[in-house]
Parts: structure tokens; sequence; C-alpha cells
């Protein structure tokens, strides 16, 4: 609603009933005010306009057929015209420059550039750049060049340091007037760069060093999800351009700064058409430029938000206290090199030390050593300087360092950098708010996971022999730890080590009982794996969904350390949140944010419900739950298999966001476990690849196939085990002679008749049955499906699925691990039935 309002500048397009379209301004053809200005494909228009309740009358461009409009460039925002003015016009002049005259025939606004013959052409064009064109279709001057508060694919903002010059998104003053306000973002001269905006001339928002394909402060720009983005520099020419990409204009979207300050990233639903906030910056008080001082290090999900790292105290306690933290922290320590050796006395000095930090926003003002070319010699580098405050080892950057205080620092809880932050040797120890954070007692938290999560790497890494030489610095690349065995290791150490596992609520199993109302059944949600869960509210109002651990169950327990320990580490949007736990005597208790819309297959297979499931809501949960998939499989810093993947495991907030949900079987693996075999097959019929409910072998290949089933019963609203299939054993085979027949569309629910989009459609059927298929080698993977569903990739022709659980006889199956001794029996009688 409130993108909306905003975007509700009304055009009161004068006489706009009557305005007449034109193609071209041209010196005998100025443009009227009851005229407008499109583009070829009549995608954008220019005109004159008025916002709501303003005096004042502009010319610029806006999107034509999409409302709410917005306004993406105005031409003389500084310079308005009177609203009472009937007579202007926007004319070529004799010096073949555009001019903006008004009634008064005073010049208002021109391009004021040198041309060097007559005949000047203006035409919009379809990316919505103003081009002034001379008599030889030479380009002299774009309004692509100028921008006001809006970034438009193919167009750029940036500098040029040789020149001095300058294009910077400029805010508008507030919603309705579009003179220059006070915030202004841009490109920041540096190498590497970085997105700054300012607030006057205060900064405001930083993005975080540009590691050549993200922003290193920006965790939701990984590569699935903002790779329409480049930077480029070029130090001979002295530019740096940030440039938003899209050759092709085969979607819209735009990303401007906002007369409050928020950056706003905007994409064109054309299903719904409605514009969407893809990303938005600020929002939270972290994002705001050094929140939490020098040196104080902020996390959006900790309370209070800011801390001083190991080795530093607050500035000003007092104002600290009171949660004013501009002062940030200073030492507890002062560094050894730093210190007077007259007055120490005739001490051995120790070696400074560095502490790491993960998951950072690396603070600003860095310095970039390009000659330094691994992690260790830029440790090395850094330690004999004695300037030298913090490094960082960046991929896809190389080696900077500090010098000056350092300031904006953020913790995430994925993706970021890993940053080395020199401390005094003695400096080291607890700091004064773990200390607190112990003495609060999240005790069972720390105890229950930390030991479950230390237990565990201990015992993997013993195993492996693989635990580092103390001291050593680790480096650690979030979302690339797919082939790095030891880094998980570390990683997994890492994390024991900061306690994050303390972010979670425990709760007494009497507020448990107070927010379930005793358990009552009528709060009883459903059945999930190894106990039924609740819907609760606790004292504050806020739902929440409990799930009880059934106490007969013996095998749940290690089900419920290892879910605790699972989730508790993952941030997702498409994974469903854990926020705490209870365990009092026999009772283990799990408590997940609520989410209104419950289960995907209450809609599904639910025959009026499913009706409420359009195509595009089909399609934004398929693109949800292969997007959260591939954040268990790739992007975070363990590896996940979940291996109960199916539509009852997705839950939909009230926005039907689908969220993965029920990591109870889930298992963590390392890196060079590419295969495991396991004598337990526990999952889901029908949802089971066949080398798994075969031969009990399961990798990331089984959830590929498992989300193959779901997608497939998604586009048909039909369960894959159902006997309604058309005659068919089950869903698979049903699709796969419709594809073979060339009839794919016919698998589709009726329901989205007349709202999908064939070629989707078709590509969702085909990467569904390339999921399915029998070899996992024929598979692709999770990042591949990404891609495939986002129609990036060519897709292969899917073989046909022949595997079907019912008609299994070992015979028939070609699957790789024939030597397998499981017999068909074993098999069914160790599957848990479909909870
Ligand atoms: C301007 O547009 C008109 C059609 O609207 C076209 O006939 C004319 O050739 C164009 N003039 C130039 C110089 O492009
Ligand atoms: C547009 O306005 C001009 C005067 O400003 C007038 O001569 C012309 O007829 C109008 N055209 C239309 C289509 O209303
Ligand atoms: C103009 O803005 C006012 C208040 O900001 C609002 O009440 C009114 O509905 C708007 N007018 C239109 C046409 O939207
Ligand atoms: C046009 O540009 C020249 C320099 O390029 C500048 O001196 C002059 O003031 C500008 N005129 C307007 C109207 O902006
Ligand atoms: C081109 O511009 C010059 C100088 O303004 C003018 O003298 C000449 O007549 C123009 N030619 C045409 C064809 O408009
Ligand atoms: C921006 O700066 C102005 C003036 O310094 C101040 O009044 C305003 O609150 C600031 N806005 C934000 C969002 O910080
Ligand atoms: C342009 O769009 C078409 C279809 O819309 C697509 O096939 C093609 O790959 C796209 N090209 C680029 C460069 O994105
Ligand atoms: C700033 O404006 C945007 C509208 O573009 C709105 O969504 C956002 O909530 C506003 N932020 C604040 C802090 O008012
Ligand atoms: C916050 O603390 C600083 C000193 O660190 C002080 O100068 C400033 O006035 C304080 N601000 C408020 C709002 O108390
Ligand atoms: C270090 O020694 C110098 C002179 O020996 C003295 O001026 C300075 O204050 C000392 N610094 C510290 C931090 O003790
Ligand atoms: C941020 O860092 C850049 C250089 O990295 C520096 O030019 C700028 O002044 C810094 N900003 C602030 C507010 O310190």
């Amino acid at each position: 609603m409130n993108a909306y309002f905003y975007f509700s500048i009304i055009l009161f397009l004068l006489q706009a009933l009557q305005s007449r379209a034109v193609f071209n301004i041209t010196a005998s053809e100025p443009l009227l005010q009851n005229q407008t200005l499109l583009s070829n494909s009549q995608i954008f228009e220019l005109g004159f306009f008025t916002p709501n309740g303003s005096q004042n009358q502009y010319v610029g461009i806006w999107f034509k057929n999409m409302t709410p409009s917005k306004v993406v460039w105005v031409a003389n925002r500084d310079q308005p015209l009177a609203n009472t003015d009937r007579s202007a016009s926007l004319m070529i002049g004799s010096d073949g420059n555009l001019k903006l005259l008004n009634g008064q025939q005073s010049l208002i606004w021109s391009t004021n550039v040198t041309v060097h013959s007559n005949y000047s052409v203006a035409t919009l064009s379809d990316y919505g750049n103003f081009v002034l064109q001379d008599g030889n279709s030479n380009e002299i001057w774009g309004s692509f060049d100028e921008p006001t508060d809006t970034l438009l694919p193919n167009m750029k903002v940036g500098i040029n340091v040789k020149t001095g010059k300058k294009a910077y998104l400029v805010s508008w003053k507030s919603e309705n007037d579009p003179s220059s306000g006070s915030f202004v973002l841009g490109i920041t001269p540096e190498t590497p760069p970085q997105a700054f905006s300012w607030n006057g001339s205060s900064p405001y928002w930083r993005s975080g060093q540009w590691d050549k394909s993200t922003f290193v402060g920006i965790p939701d720009m990984d590569n699935t999800y903002m790779n329409r983005f480049s930077l480029p520099q070029d130090s001979q020419q002295g530019t740096s351009h940030f440039i938003m990409s899209n050759d092709n204009n085969s979607y819209f979207s735009y990303l401007f700064i906002s007369s409050n300050g928020s950056i706003k990233l905007m994409d064109w639903d054309a299903g719904n058409d409605k514009w969407l906030t893809n990303w938005e910056t600020p929002t939270n008080s972290c994002e705001i430029y050094g929140t939490c001082g020098p040196f104080g290090v902020c996390s959006s999900l900790k309370f209070p938000i800011c801390r001083c790292s190991k080795g530093f105290k607050p500035r000003f306690d007092e104002e600290w206290d009171r949660q004013n933290w501009t002062g940030g922290c200073i030492r507890e320590t002062e560094l050894n090199c730093q210190r007077n050796t007259s007055t120490s006395g005739p001490v051995t000095v120790k070696e400074d030390i560095f502490m790491k930090m993960s998951h950072m926003k690396l603070p600003n003002s860095s310095t970039y050593l390009p000659d330094i070319a691994d992690a260790e010699e830029c440790q090395s580098w850094c330690l004999s300087n004695c300037l030298c405050l913090a490094y960082s080892y960046v991929n896809g950057i190389g080696c900077v360092v500090w010098s000056e205080e350092l300031i904006d620092i953020q913790q995430f809880t994925t993706a970021g950098e890993d940053l080395f932050i020199r401390l005094a040797h003695a400096g080291k120890g607890p700091s004064k708010q773990t200390k607190v954070i112990i003495s609060l007692g999240t005790i069972f938290g720390i105890i229950l996971c930390g030991a479950a999560i230390y237990g565990l790497c201990k015992w993997r890494a013993k195993k492996r022999g693989m635990f580092k030489i103390r001291g050593t610095p680790a480096l650690l690349y979030p979302g690339y730890t797919t082939d790095r065995p030891e880094e998980v290791q570390n990683a997994c150490k890492e994390q024991w080590r900061q306690d994050d596992a303390s972010e979670l609520t425990l709760f007494s199993f009497d507020s448990i009982l107070l927010a379930t109302n005793n358990f009552n059944t009528i709060n009883k949600l459903g059945q999930g794996g190894f106990g039924p869960v609740y819907k609760g509210k606790l004292k504050d109002g806020k739902e929440i969904a409990v799930k009880r651990l059934s106490s007969s169950s013996s095998q749940g327990v290690e089900e419920f350390k290892n879910e605790i320990l699972l989730i508790s580490k993952l941030r997702h949007r498409n994974l469903v949140r854990l926020i705490g736990c209870c365990t009092e005597g026999e009772e283990k208790i799990l408590v997940y944010e609520y989410l209104s819309n419950k289960s995907l297959d209450k809609f599904l297979f639910h025959s009026s419900k499913k009706a409420e499931l359009s195509w595009d809501i089909r399609l934004h949960i398929i693109h949800g739950v292969a997007r959260g998939l591939l954040y268990l499989h790739r992007d975070s810093c363990l590896r996940i298999i979940h291996r109960d993947l199916k539509v009852s495991n997705i839950l939909l907030n009230e926005k039907m966001n689908p969220k993965i949900s029920d990591f109870g079987l889930a298992r963590m693996f390392e890196c060079t476990q590419v295969l495991v075999k396991t004598h337990r097959v526990a999952g889901t019929f029908g949802y089971m690849s066949p080398e798994y409910a075969m031969g009990g072998i399961f990798s990331e290949k089984s959830d590929i196939y498992s989300f193959g089933v779901l997608l497939l019963e998604i586009v048909s609203s039909k369960k894959n085990t159902s006997l309604d299939n058309h005659g068919h054993l089950n869903l698979l085979v049903y699709a796969w002679q419709l594809w073979s027949g060339g009839r794919a569309l016919d698998l589709l629910d009726a329901a989205v008749a007349d709202s999908f989009s064939p070629s989707e459609a078709i590509r969702s059927i085909q990467v569904g049955l390339l999921c399915v298929q029998d070899h996992a080698v024929d598979r692709p993977n999770m990042s591949q499906v990404v891609l495939m569903l986002s129609g990036e990739s060519d897709l292969p022709q899917p073989k046909q699925p022949t595997f079907t659980f019912q008609s299994l006889t070992t015979h028939e199956i070609k699957s790789p691990q024939q030597e397998s001794n499981w017999s068909t029996n074993a098999v069914t009688n160790t599957i848990i039935e479909g909870r």
C-alpha cells in the first residue's frame, strides 16, 4: 500500500483527453502542451505534467501504460513553469538545441550543447532516453546523461575523476515536488568503488565495496538475484559507472532514491499489472551509515543492535547504555606496536594478533593493495605496518586494509566477508557483551545448540584430521563453500564460537502452555514430522507455531537437536524461521514464525481453494521454493539436503510467499560427501528418488527429484500418488505421456486456464521433468534449476522417467546402485508414510 501511495503521483496531463501523440520534435514541429511524445513501441511517454497539489508544471518522462505511473525524468525540475501557463512549448531553437519556452516565449530550460549542423530532431527511445540528434543522426544530447532520481536499465550513474563530471541521482524534494531534494546517490571514485548516498553533505547509506559482481554490504545481492548489475571501472579514463543492464528491454524496472532517502528497486509484474519492490534500503537502523559509531558492530537481529567487538569497550558508557551509539568503541588494550617501549619496561613485546569476524559488511575508508596476491601476505603486510588496523582478503577484490577508525561495520547472518581486526595480544578475551549474553542465560541455547554443533564439527574434523592450526587465519567464502571442505569446518567452528545460536529465545514451558491454551486441540495446525504443531499467541500478541516433539519417539531427540542446529543458522526468506525452543523435563518444543496461509496442500488439493492459486502465484511459489532450496544446497555456510520436500512442507505467508519447513530430516554435509548411504530410509512416498528409495543413497539430487515432483504437482494440482491421473500409474507417468505427445499444457490445472502463460508453463513442466529423471547425474543441480526457471538458460530435452514405485520390479530398474542389497520389501518397510 505504501509503495502504491507513494507512486500515486497523479499526473494531471493538461487536456489529457485531447492530447495528441507525436513521435518526434523537429524545428518545424514543437511539442505543445496538448501533445505528448511517445517512444516507438509506446513504452515511454514525454510531456507536460503537474504533480498532485502542485502549482507548478514540468516536462517529464513516465512509463506510458503502467499505473501507478512513475515519472522517471524531469527536464526542468529546478525551473518550474507556472501551472496556469497554457502556451508553453518544447521546441528546437535556431541553434539546434532543445528549448523549453513559457507562454511569454522566455527560456525556461535548454539542452545547451554545441550543435554543428542544423535539422536537429528529438525522439524518445524505448529505453526511456530522450535523445537529441543532429542532422547526421549523431546523438548530441540524451536525458540519460542528466539523470534525476531514477536509474533505468542501460542508464549509467557514475563519476569521471579526470573531467570531474558526475552523474548522480538526486531525490525529489517531496513526493509531489520534483525539485532537487536533499538525498543524493552516487558511486565513489575509489578502488574498489562503493555506492553511497548522502543526506545533504552527511553520509546516509553505503553499499560496501564492489567485488566485481556484488556489493559486499548487500547480502541480498547474491548472484542469482541481482546479477543484472555491473560497475565497470576504467582507470585510464578515470571512470566508474554503475549500470543496470537489460539489453533486451525484456522486463521493466527502475531504481530510484525517494525523497525520504530510501532506495528502491522496482520491477514490473506483468502478470498482475503492478510494480513490485524487489529490494529496498535502508530497512533497519544498521543500514544507516555509522549507526554504531567507530569500531561499533551493528547486527539488526540482535538486541541491542550495536555492540563493541572483542577487545573494545564503549567510549562513553552512559551514552552507550542510553542507546546513543554515535560515540562508538575504543580499545581495551593499546596495540603492542604502538606501545612506548621505554615506559613499558623491559618486557618482550608480543606481536599483535588479529580477531576474525565473519559475515561482515566491511568498514568504510578501505585502502586497496593491488600487489598483494594472497590472504597470508595481506595479513603479514598488515601486521608489519603499525598503522594498519584491520584487513580483509576479498574474493574478487584482493587485499584491502584499513588505517582509519573502522566505521559502518555490520554483521550479517549469511554472506558478507571476513574482517580481521588488529588487537593487542593481551586484549583478547571475551568482551563485556559476550558475558552479558551468557549471564542472561540462553544457557540452553548454548549448551544444546553449541554442544551439538561443536560436537559435530569436532567429530567430523577429527575423523578427517582437518582442524586447522590455531591462529592461522582461515578464509571463508560464504556461498562458495561447496568445494572447500576445510573451510566448512572452520565456518562451523567459527560459528559456534560466535554463539550464533544464542539468538534463539528460550521459552519456559509455562509460557508455551499459555500461548497455546494448554495445547488446545482447537489450536492444532497439523501433524508435522515427529509431533503435532499448534498455533499460539505470545503475551505481546505475536503469533507463533509450536511444534511439540512426541516424547515417545526416541528417534526424535536426535532430529530435534538436528533441527535446532540447522534452522537456527539458516536465514532465508524462503525458509521458515525458528524463533526459539523449550526443553523442560520430557518436553522438547520448537517455536517457529507463524504463517497465516498454512501449507500449500491446503490450497493445491482443495477443490475450491485451488482457484486462489493463479498461475502467477504458482510460479511465484515454484521460484521461491527453488531459491530456498538453492540456499540450502549452496548458499548457506553449511550444505544441507532437506530429504523431505513435499507440498505439505511448503508453508505460505500472508503474501503467499512460500517458505520451506520441517528440517527434521535434513542432513548437513561436508562437501566431499557427494553421496551418502543411510540405513534408515526416511522420506515421503511419492517424493523419493529412485536411488534413495531403492538404495538409501541420497544426495542433493534426491532433493532435486522431490522438487521436480513438487513442481509438477503445483502446476497440475494433482498428487503424484493419487489414483486420479487419468489411468496412469502416477503423475510423472501422466506428465511424461502428455509431454511426449506434445500436449504438455493439458497437464495444467483447469483453475489456471485463463491466467497462464504458455511459454512459462511449458518451461516449468520441462524443468519438472528434467528434475525427475531416473539417473541422478541427468538431473540439473539447484543453481541450474533456478537459471532454467528464470528463462536464462536453454533447456535440454528430459528423458523418460521409468522409475515408478508401485511398479517396482528389481529387474526393470536401471539405477546406479543395483549392487545395493536392499530388497524391495526392506525398503517399503522402512518408509515413514506421509505425515
Ligand atoms: C517524424 O515523425 C513523423 C511521423 O510521426 C515522420 O513522418 C517523420 O519522418 C519524422 N521525422 C524525422 C525527422 O524523423
Ligand atoms: C493544441 O493547442 C494548440 C494551441 O496551443 C491548438 O492550436 C491546437 O489546435 C491544439 N490541438 C489539439 C489537437 O487540441
Ligand atoms: C492528492 O493528494 C491528496 C492528499 O495528498 C489526496 O487526498 C488526493 O486524493 C490526491 N488527489 C488525487 C487525484 O489522487
Ligand atoms: C550553457 O553552457 C555554458 C557553458 O557551457 C554556460 O556558460 C551557460 O551559462 C549555459 N547556459 C545555460 C542557459 O545554462
Ligand atoms: C542553419 O543555421 C544557420 C545559422 O543559424 C542558418 O543561417 C541557416 O539558415 C540554417 N539552415 C537551415 C537549412 O535551416
Ligand atoms: C536529512 O537531513 C536533514 C537536515 O540535516 C534532517 O532534518 C533529516 O532528518 C535528515 N533525514 C534523514 C532521513 O536522516
Ligand atoms: C532477448 O529476449 C529473447 C526472448 O525474449 C531471448 O530469447 C534472448 O535470449 C534475449 N537476449 C538477451 C541478450 O538477453
Ligand atoms: C520512504 O518512502 C517510501 C516510499 O517510496 C516508503 O515506502 C518508505 O516507507 C518511506 N520510509 C520512511 C522511513 O518513511
Ligand atoms: C550522543 O553522544 C554524543 C557523544 O558521544 C553526544 O555528543 C551527543 O550529544 C549524544 N546525542 C544525544 C541525542 O544524546
Ligand atoms: C611515549 O614516550 C614519549 C617520550 O618518550 C612521550 O612523549 C609519550 O607521551 C609516550 N606515549 C605514551 C602513550 O606513553
Ligand atoms: C568513506 O571512505 C572514503 C574512501 O574510502 C572516503 O573518501 C570518505 O570520506 C569516507 N566517508 C566518511 C564519511 O568517512
